[in-house]
């Protein structure tokens, strides 16, 4: 059984991933971090760096303040990190990359392996589409969401851009702008509401034509099963940085 250290335990997301383990036998959390403590069968500590606990892998779905503590605590005790906090800058993407050197790092900005599946069907449609048709990621979530656009809308446009001969700039802000759009564009629409777990649409719209491709998430279940399966596959891994794609393929072969 996978022992896990789950950051932002008390959280949406942290709550999800602890029944989903319980649910099972491959996962145990073993220890939380979390400022706010709720009811739960493991010990909690209110920073990373309090955290002694041995285990196989460290799960963070929690906030920015706190990545350098995980990196800190990863460090520390030679662990592996799910890093699925979304919103993070460039200091802390860099410090990721230096503690890959010494631990294994995955990052994913969606757990889910549906929409790991929209992003490789809108590569496929963006290298067929490529200069006919005006790309728009529109995203959608539920209104305590605090970054926007959401990590994975960013995810999907890097990965169009990818596929693109030639590259696209982002646009996220129409209404400080008079004019037309430039073809050369990928435009990122962020909608915030009520309990949306997470949607997201491309949009491929052509001359008198329009193909959407579209993920809608109805529970965080979807990101929590996926998490733990990330947290299965890093126990144990050599240095280094993995992704979405690597547990994929180690799922399909
Ligand atoms: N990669 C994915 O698939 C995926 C899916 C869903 C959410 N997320 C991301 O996961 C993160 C958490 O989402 P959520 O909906 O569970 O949020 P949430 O606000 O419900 O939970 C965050 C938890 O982190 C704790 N926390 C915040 N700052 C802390 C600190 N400095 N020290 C200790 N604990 C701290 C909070 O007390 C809270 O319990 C967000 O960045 C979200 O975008 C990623």
């Amino acid at each position: 059984m996978v022992r896990v250290i789950l950051v932002g335990s008390s959280g949406r997301m942290g709550r999800a991933i602890a029944d989903a383990a319980k649910a099972g036998d491959a996962v145990k959390i073993v220890a939380g971090v979390d400022l706010y403590k709720i009811d739960c069968d493991f010990p909690v500590f209110d920073t990373p760096d309090q955290c002694d606990v041995e285990a196989d892998c460290v799960i963070d779905f929690s906030n920015p303040s706190v990545t350098f503590g995980v990196i800190e605590m990863c460090k520390r005790l030679g662990t592996p990190l799910v890093m699925a906090t979304t919103g993070l800058d460039q200091e802390r993407q860099d410090a990721l990359q230096k503690l890959s050197e010494s631990v294994a790092v995955f990052t994913s900005a969606n757990m889910s392996l549906g929409v790991n599946l929209l992003i490789r069907l809108s590569k496929m449609a963006a290298a067929m589409l490529e200069g006919a048709f005006d790309i728009e990621i529109i995203e959608r979530h539920h209104n305590q969401k605090l970054d926007a656009p959401s990590g994975t809308a960013l995810a999907i446009a890097d990965a169009i851009n990818d596929t693109l001969k030639e590259k696209d700039t982002y646009v996220y802000d129409r209404q400080s702008r008079r004019e037309k759009r430039d073809p050369h564009e990928i435009g990122i629409s962020a909608v915030r509401g009520g309990n949306i777990v997470g949607e997201h649409e491309v949009l491929f719209a052509g001359r008198d034509e329009i193909i959407s491709l579209t993920h809608r998430a109805t529970s965080r279940e979807v990101f929590a099963v996926g998490a733990l399966k990330a947290a299965e596959f890093m126990a144990g891994k050599a240095a280094g940085r993995y992704n979405m794609n690597d547990l994929i393929d180690s799922i399909v072969q």
